[in-house]
Formats: C-alpha cells, structure tokens, sequence
C-alpha cells in the first residue's frame, strides 16, 4: 500500500511539535519529531565534550550511535541512544544549540536522511522539522510552512522553559531563537526553506485550537 506523508516545517518554536503531533492525533498517523531526533545527535556531542562545529569530530561519532524512536499510546515520541532513553534531556537550551550546530554538519544529515525516509515508507506519518518538504519527503502528499513572529516564538518557548524550571529570561530565550533561526537559515546543507508547494500558516496571535483547526484544514484538503 501507499502511505501517505504530511510534511510540516519552519522555524523554532513556531509550533510545529505540538500542532503536529495533535494533527497526527487526529488524521491517526504517526508523529515524526525530526528535531529530536537532531537534538539526540547534539546531546552525544555535548557529552563526548566535542565542539558542535567540530565536523570531523562529530561525523567520527556517528558509527557508534545506535538510535531508536519509539511512540507510545499517548502519540508522543521518545528518543533511544544506544538503548538509554534520553528523551528527558532533549528540549535543554544546551542541547537546543548543540542540535542547531551538529545539523549543519553534511555527514549528519546523510546519516539521518534514510533513518527519516524509512519511517515514512512504512506509516502515514506527520513528519516535522526544518528540510522535511525539501529535501527529506520532497513527494509528500501536504507540505504546510508553518511560522510565527521571533517574538511570540520566544515567549512560548520561555513559557515552556519556565515550566520545566528553566532559568533563563525572555531576551535570552528570544537571542537563542534568532541565533538558531540565523544558523538553520544560512547553513549550505538542506537549510531551512519552505518547499514551491508548500502552503504557509502563520500562527502569530492565534490560540491553539484555531491554529490546529487550520492546519487539519489545509491537510483534509489536500488529502
Ligand atoms: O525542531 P527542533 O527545535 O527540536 O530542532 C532542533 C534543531 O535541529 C534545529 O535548530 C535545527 O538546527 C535542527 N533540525 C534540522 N532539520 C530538521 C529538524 C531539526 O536541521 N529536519
């Protein structure tokens, strides 16, 4: 049979994760959270003490990792490293910017590409990330650009640092996602870019409910 894809991407903190996962929840495919699966490689970075720019470095480590993702009932993913569930280390700023370096590292993205396309080819998954329409399921059946001003971004995502007993201000957390937008935007490799068939949604000053019901939207209308 065919599966079918739904690709979703843009910048940090536009809402991709939640409104993704809620979407996948309702169309009952699967929730691919890409990011994580970066973050997973930027955490083993971190703890082998490497530069995340250290390319060579980084790229030595890969044939040692073995990752799994898992998804439980309740749609949401974890992250195995080399059978160790790391999933509760992911979202920390640290981590956040180990993932943004690691990513822009070629060999990286080569090593992840089939582990994200074999997933696809075995459900209906909602896929999101930063490439996902572009470079990794350039044929998916809906492709949806989601963004929302730096400024709103940065305040869910202090919310939700705030939430997990994160310390770090607004304007750190607002400096933080322009740098990661910077970085993801100009990297040479599969930079963050919306796909020519992607439809854009812009969720700045939208609550929740109104974002998904425009997302489910655009992808029954497409599917
Ligand atoms: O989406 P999330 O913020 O969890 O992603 C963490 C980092 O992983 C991003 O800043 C980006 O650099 C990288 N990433 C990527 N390609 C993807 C998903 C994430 O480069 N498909």
């Amino acid at each position: 049979r065919n599966y079918r894809s739904i690709a979703i991407d843009g910048p940090s903190g536009a809402g991709k994760s939640t409104l993704a996962r809620l979407a996948a929840q309702a169309l009952g495919f699967l929730y691919v959270d890409t990011g994580a699966i970066y973050r997973s490689v930027g955490l083993i970075a971190l703890r082998a003490g490497l530069s995340p720019g250290d390319g060579d470095a980084v790229a030595a480590l890969l044939p040692g990792i073995h990752l799994e993702l898992c998804h439980g009932k309740d749609g949401l993913q974890r992250m195995y490293v080399n059978g160790e569930d790391v999933t509760g280390e992911l979202r920390r700023p640290e981590v956040s910017s180990y993932a943004s370096g690691v990513s822009a590292i070629p060999g990286v993205r080569a090593f992840l590409l089939d582990m994200q396309r074999d997933i696809a080819q075995k459900n209906d998954v909602v896929m999101d990330g930063r490439d996902i329409g572009t470079v990794v399921l350039p044929r998916a059946d809906v492709k949806v650009f989601l963004s929302a001003s730096p400024e709103e971004r940065a305040a869910r995502r202090f919310e939700e640092l705030k939430a997990r007993g994160d310390g770090s201000s607004y304007g750190e957390v607002l400096a933080q996602i322009e740098l990661r937008d910077k970085n993801d935007s100009s990297r040479q490799v599969a930079p963050l870019k919306a796909a020519e068939d992607a439809v854009f949604l812009d969720t700045t000053g939208l609550p929740l409910e109104e974002s998904l019901a425009r997302l489910l939207r655009i992808i029954r209308g497409k599917l």
